[in-house]
C-alpha cells in the first residue's frame, strides 16, 4: 500500500489556551472536549470546531482525534494535548463521516463515509502529506458503513454496517471477510487488544420496542457473548462507546439529559452498569485513555504494539503537576518520585534501564538458546542443540563437548582431534 501521497495540506491550525489535567475518559459535546477522572469532570477545552463526534484518543501523539461535523462539511481533526494545537487533516464537503479509528503501529487513521459507502484512510506519519480528501480503502457498495475499530496486534480493521454484519480486512484492504452476521444489527464497535475481543451493541431491528444487547466477540471465535441487555429506544442505534483497561463505557440519552454508563470488563453477563455522570448536552463522542502499556500487559504475541512502548513520549499531557510526570515514564515497571521530585523506576522482573525499557533477555542467548530468569532475576540460557556456554556461544557440534574432556582420561586420538580448537580445555595426566 502506498502510505503517502505527495499532495497538500492541513486545513486549519489554531492555538488554544487551556490546561488538561490527568484524565481517564473524555467526551465531545457541542463545541467542547470534557475530561473526567473517576467520573468527576476535571477540565475542558473549547474547540473552534462544532459537534466533535467519533472521539478517539491517540496516545502516540497525545492527541484527541475527532470528526468535526460543522455545517455538514465533515473534517477529521486532532487536538494536540501537549502543544494545544488543533489541526484538521482531511475534509469532505457534503459527506458523512460516521466512524473513526486509529492504528498507532502504522499511524493510520481509518474512517467510514456513509454517503460515499466507503472505508478510507490517511496517515499521521510525519513527512507524510495526505490527499486532503483521504484515500479510498474499500467500497462497501450497497451497504452503509457505520462504526470502525482496529486490531493493532493482528493488523485488521473491523467495521459495522447499518444493515447489520461486521466485516474485517487487513490494513491494506486485502483479505476482506464477513466476521459476524445475525438477524440483528451491530453498532458502535470497539476493540480491546488486551482481551483479544471486540465489543458492540447488537440491536433487534424487527422488535417493536427496538431493544438491544451489549455483546462481545473474540477475534478467533464466531459466537458472541452477552455482556449486558436491556437497552431500549432509538438510542440503541449508533451507540457511542469506548473501552479502557478495566471498563466499557457508553452514553445513553433521555428526554432531558445524556448520561455516561460504566461496566467492568470482568463483570458477569447481565451485571447492572453504573451511571457515572449526567449532563445537559448531547454527548457526541466518548473515548478512554487506554494506555498501550495496559493493552499489551502480559500479551506474548503482540510485538507490533509492544515495540511502540519505548517510543511513547514521556509524560504526555504533562502540565507541571508532579503527578503527571510519572505517566508513561517507566516502560516495564512502576514509577515513583525521588528526593529531587524526579520520576524514577522500579523495574519488573526481566527489565532494566533508567526507564525499564531494556528486556534483559533480548538477544541474550545466542544460537536459539532459550532465555529465562534465575532467582536473582538475571538472565540464564538453556542452550539448543550442540551449543554450550553462559550465552550458548560455544559450538561443540563436531567434537566431544569440552566439559567432558576435562573429566576424562584422554587418549592420543582425543588430543589430535582437539589440538586445533583454541577454546577446548584439556587436562592431561601423563603416567610414566
Ligand atoms: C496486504 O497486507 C498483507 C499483510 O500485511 C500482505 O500479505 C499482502 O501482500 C498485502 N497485499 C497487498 C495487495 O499489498
Ligand atoms: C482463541 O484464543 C484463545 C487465546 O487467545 C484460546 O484460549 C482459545 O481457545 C481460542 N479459541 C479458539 C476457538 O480457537
Ligand atoms: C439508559 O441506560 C440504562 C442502563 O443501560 C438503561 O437502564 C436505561 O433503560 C437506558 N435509558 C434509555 C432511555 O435508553
Ligand atoms: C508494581 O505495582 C504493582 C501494583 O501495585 C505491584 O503488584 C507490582 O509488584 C509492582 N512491581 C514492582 C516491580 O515493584
Ligand atoms: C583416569 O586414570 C586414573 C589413573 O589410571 C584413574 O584413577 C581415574 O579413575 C581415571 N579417570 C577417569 C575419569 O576415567
Amino acid at each position: 500500500m502506498k502510505m503517502c501521497r505527495a499532495q497538500c495540506v492541513l486545513v486549519v491550525v489554531a492555538l488554544y489556551v487551556g490546561v488538561v489535567r490527568s484524565w481517564d475518559i473524555a467526551i465531545g459535546v457541542k463545541d467542547q472536549l470534557i475530561f473526567y477522572t473517576n467520573g468527576v469532570k476535571t477540565s475542558s477545552i473549547n474547540l473552534i470546531s462544532q459537534n466533535p463526534t467519533s472521539l478517539v484518543y491517540d496516545e502516540l501523539h497525545n492527541m484527541m482525534l475527532y470528526v468535526d461535523k460543522q455545517n455538514n462539511n465533515d473534517a477529521v481533526c486532532g487536538y494536540d494535548l501537549s502543544s494545544k494545537d488543533n489541526k484538521c487533516f482531511i475534509k469532505r464537503n457534503g459527506r458523512n463521516i460516521q466512524g473513526l479509528a486509529f492504528d498507532p503501529v502504522t499511524e493510520i487513521i481509518f474512517f467510514t463515509d456513509m454517503n460515499e459507502r466507503s472505508i478510507n484512510w490517511f496517515s499521521l506519519k510525519s513527512g507524510c502529506n495526505n490527499n486532503v480528501y483521504g484515500n479510498l480503502l474499500i467500497r462497501t457498495d450497497s451497504k452503509l458503513p457505520a462504526n470502525i475499530a482496529v486490531d493493532s496486534c493482528g493488523g485488521y480493521v473491523y467495521w459495522t454496517h447499518y444493515e447489520g454484519i461486521i466485516e474485517s480486512a487487513r490494513f491494506n484492504g486485502s483479505d476482506r471477510k464477513v466476521k459476524f452476521s445475525s438477524a440483528w444489527k451491530q453498532f458502535g464497535i470497539v476493540i480491546d487488544s488486551q482481551t483479544q475481543k471486540m465489543f458492540y451493541f447488537d440491536v433487534c431491528s424487527t422488535c417493536s420496542d427496538s431493544h438491544g444487547y451489549l455483546n462481545s466477540l473474540k477475534f478467533n471465535e464466531t459466537s458472541e457473548k452477552v455482556v449486558y441487555s436491556n437497552f431500549y429506544g432509538p438510542e440503541c442505534r449508533s451507540k457511542i462507546m469506548t473501552v479502557s483497561k478495566d471498563y466499557i463505557y457508553w452514553k445513553n440519552h433521555t428526554e432531558s439529559y445524556d448520561s455516561i454508563w460504566q461496566l467492568s470488563k470482568k463483570a458477569a453477563s447481565y451485571t447492572e452498569p453504573k451511571e457515572i455522570s449526567r449532563i445537559n448536552e448531547k454527548i457526541l463522542g466518548i473515548t478512554a485513555k487506554y494506555k498501550i502499556k495496559d493493552q499489551v500487559q502480559g500479551l506474548q504475541d503482540c510485538d507490533s504494539l509492544t515495540n511502540l512502548l519505548p517510543k511513547l513520549i514521556v509524560s504526555p499531557g504533562y502540565t507541571g503537576e508532579q503527578s503527571n510526570a510519572c505517566e508513561n515514564y517507566c516502560v516495564y515497571g512502576n514509577c515513583s518520585f525521588n528526593e529531587e521530585g524526579l520520576p524514577k523506576c522500579r523495574c519488573n522482573a526481566g527489565y532494566s534501564g533508567q526507564r525499564c525499557e531494556i528486556n534483559v533477555c533480548y538477544n541474550y542467548c545466542l544460537n536459539d538458546g532459550e532465555c529465562s530468569l534465575n532467582e536473582e532475576e538475571e538472565p540464564i540460557c538453556q542452550c539448543a542443540g550442540d551449543h554450550a556456554g553462559v550465552r550458548c556461544e560455544d559450538d561443540t557440534s563436531d567434537t566431544t563437548p569440552t566439559y567432558d574432556l576435562a573429566k576424562r582420561n584422554l587418549t592420543l586420538a582425543d588430543i589430535f582431534s582437539n589440538w586445533r580448537k583454541p577454546s577446548s580445555k584439556m587436562y592431561l595426566t601423563v603416567e610414566v
